[in-house]
């Protein structure tokens, strides 16, 4: 009795046959960063090879991905400093930067899939994704604030508002927001197993959202825990999350291939800033190969299980598929 596994790996050919994870780019939802202004068009240092945009050329950028068969973009967007405050106030107006470019991008993309951010952190003064009092993060009234937001973003025309900011309670308070004012056809990616990672620095300088003190503990989970991600997925699909995500991916695969074992819904995973910025600052070095290295991650990140992937990487794979 002979086996020989080397057989299906001999030829390209042969390879291409038996390959079980197939990336396509409607795989694929591009994160953008949108700040005020028109024309500009600015590198982010901790993110090379990636950019933060004026709406007018976030448009172009837009069409661009649509063009390339990518079928989703995740908005963020850069709050002036004046703007900021604890409450998140500025999260709520409806002529805020996040709110027309919604529908700027509607307006110029209408079959592409918007989705939002709804945390308070680009808009809070302290940093923190939810109302600070007396140093603590109060859960139930940034609860209401984000069911607020997610509502104003329907309004501007999202398809799909994320809520990032792991508060309890709040796809079941947004779903209902969102039934309340008519948006029963406005669907809710939660971020349901977001872990407090120390990936996110690159993301917070492109936004300038670094907490101001303290840490995001209290609410993100820590990453030493398992079943603690299937009961906030569980909680969110029964709260009405339509799609359920884990996020940072690359160190989290055991907890996607778990999540997507376990629900019903499609998964999401964010290969976030920092596996992003690892990537690219090693490559720079010439201390690995870039390409592969995009292509190995991104593909463990589907093979693990994720339906979908939010990635800085989403553009170049397109590209090249
Ligand atoms: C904030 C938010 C963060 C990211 C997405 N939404 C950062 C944080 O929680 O501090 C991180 C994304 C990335 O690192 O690419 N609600």
């Amino acid at each position: 009795m002979y086996t020989r596994p080397r057989i299906l790996r001999r030829t390209a050919a042969i390879r291409g046959m038996v390959r079980e994870t197939i990336l396509t780019p409607a795989d694929f939802i591009a994160p953008l960063f949108i700040e005020e202004g028109e024309g500009q068009e600015k590198e982010i240092p901790s993110l090379p090879g990636y950019y933060r945009r004026s709406l007018d050329l976030t448009i172009k950028e837009v069409e661009s991905l649509w063009s390339l068969g990518i079928k989703s973009v995740l908005l963020f967007v850069k709050v002036e400093e004046a703007d900021k405050d604890n409450l998140g106030t500025e999260a709520l107006n409806d002529l805020g930067l996040m709110q027309r470019s919604i529908r700027a991008i509607k307006q110029a993309i209408p079959d592409i899939c918007v989705m939002t951010d709804v945390a308070l952190d680009p808009y809070s003064s302290y940093g923190h994704d939810g109302i600070v009092e007396d140093g603590v993060i109060i859960n139930d009234r940034s609860a209401d604030v984000l069911a607020k937001m997610a509502v104003s973003h329907a309004m501007a025309g999202a398809d799909f508002v994320a809520p990032s900011d792991m508060m309890d309670g709040r796809i079941s308070l947004i779903r209902e927001g969102l039934e309340l004012e008519g948006f029963h056809e406005t669907g809710i990616m939660s971020y349901s197993a977001k872990y407090a990672s120390s990936f996110y620095g690159p993301f917070r300088d492109a936004l300038d959202s670094a907490p101001k003190f303290g840490d995001k503990k209290t609410y993100q989970m820590d990453p030493a825990n398992r079943i603690e991600a299937l009961k906030e997925v569980y909680l969110d699909i029964e709260e009405g999350a339509d799609i359920v995500m884990v996020k940072p991916a690359l160190s989290y695969l055991d907890i996607i291939r778990e999540v997507k074992n376990q629900s019903q819904v499609p998964v999401s995973a964010y290969n976030v800033s920092g596996e992003y910025a690892m990537i690219k600052a090693a490559a720079k070095q010439g201390w690995l190969d870039e390409q592969a290295a995009m292509w190995e991650s991104i593909l463990s990140i589907k093979r693990a299980g994720a339906d979908l992937i939010a990635s800085y990487f989403a553009k170049t794979i397109a590209e090249q598929l």
